[in-house]
């Protein structure tokens, strides 16, 4: 019998069984002591909708757009590293399924799947996410081979200049490919698909960076260099020479102040993220829903404002766009799906999180979610 999926935790729980250890972990985990993780998920819980009644409910519509472009709601797929190892050919199944779906896929820099192997696999274009490095000219043809392939939008993380420790990554030893050790082994014959799965592709490393920079062609000396590589000195005049190279729409991630918000509303770009990287940076940080509403009426009027972190319904989706957002990201909502079912899966995740997100605001007496805003929340309650 297939599993009964009814919501996005059905679907942690499936890929929690069938994703070796390492990359569930590597997924489903925050810095330190994972409060601001944490802490994503639970704040939406205490904001509370305002239940309305008796009103016409019919022809509801959640078309939107995000940096200009047309979507069939307003979430997107975030960019998340490794998502290549959830599942066989990952980036480009769940690429498949958002561009299916009418809402955009954002590659990360630190892909399995490389920006080509995405590029041949499917027909709209899609999003790449920029992490800077110390090797600027390998950044120059990064840039470059994303506007090859035609990428729509670029999101250029701001947050990531030196990385947040995850203790479970060390834990488990996180590599891809995954080493062979005795205890990877006996975790990974119990997941038989996962491993079928990775035995019918050649995709099994970093693929945007190995092959593209002389002298790195194994994990192991890519783990040093990407700890070596990260940018500590990135500024505001990298955002400058990064968006004129680019030349098209630019969205900054990891915005969590009003003060950055209105210098990244000053930069020219066109939207900005309220994230804090999924609670894996600084621990200690409000919870980008808690951030989010200061920024929107900072700079809401200024530049585009778009929000991650803690998204794993469509109900936390309206709260977002209640407080200010324009569009949401999704990471491991849609990376659950992923290794769990693959492509299916995530086209599941997609169908969960648009029908609670439809009946929602049905139930909160809207028909367009366009209209959405503090109106449907209860006051006091955010
Ligand atoms: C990198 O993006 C990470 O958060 O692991």
């Amino acid at each position: 019998m297939p599993p009964v999926i009814t919501c996005v935790e059905d679907l942690r729980l499936l890929a929690k069984r069938r994703v070796p250890r390492m990359f569930y972990d590597y997924a489903d985990s925050g810095s330190w002591t994972e409060a601001t993780y944490r802490a994503n998920e639970s704040d939406f819980a205490s904001i509370k909708l305002r239940q309305r009644v008796a009103v016409n409910m019919e022809h509801r519509s959640l078309k939107s757009t995000m940096v200009g472009q047309a979507l069939a709601m307003p979430v997107a797929l975030a960019p998340v590293g490794l998502v290549g190892m959830q599942h066989a050919d990952g980036e480009i199944l769940a690429a498949r399924a958002a561009e299916k779906f009418g809402v955009p896929f954002t590659l990360s820099t630190m892909s399995i799947c490389s920006i080509e192997d995405v590029a041949e696999n499917v027909s709209k274009p899609f999003w790449f996410q920029l992490y800077v490095m110390r090797d600027r000219e390998f950044i120059k043809r990064l840039i470059d081979r994303a506007k090859s392939a035609g990428c729509s939008a670029l999101v250029l993380t701001l947050d990531l200049q030196i990385m947040g420790q995850r203790h479970k990554d060390i834990i488990n030893g996180l590599s891809a490919p995954p080493k062979i050790t005795f205890g990877n082994m006996l975790n990974m014959s119990t997941k038989p698909r996962w491993g079928l799965g990775m035995l019918g592709t050649k995709r099994h490393t970093f693929r945007n960076v190995v092959g593209h920079i002389s002298g790195l062609d194994s994990m192991s000396s890519l783990s040093a260099w990407s700890a070596s590589q990260l940018d500590p000195t990135l500024s505001w005049d990298d955002v400058q020479w990064i968006k004129e190279r680019w030349g098209g729409k630019l969205i900054l991630k990891g915005i969590m102040d009003a003060e950055d918000a209105e210098i990244a509303a000053r930069s020219g770009a066109d939207a900005i993220i309220v994230s804090n990287h999924g609670g894996r940076q600084l621990d200690g940080a409000p919870s980008s829903i808690a951030a989010l509403p200061s920024i929107a009426q900072a700079v809401g009027d200024k530049i585009e404002v778009l929000m991650d972190g803690g998204i794993r319904s469509g109900q936390d989706v309206i709260k977002a766009l209640a407080l200010g957002a324009k569009g949401v990201f999704i990471g491991r909502a849609f990376v659950y799906g992923l290794g769990a079912m693959g492509e299916a899966g995530v086209r599941t995740c997609l169908e969960i999180i648009q029908k609670e997100l439809d009946v929602t605001m049905a139930f909160c007496g809207l028909r367009d979610v366009k209209q959405v805003n503090s109106a449907i929340l209860v006051p006091g309650t955010y």
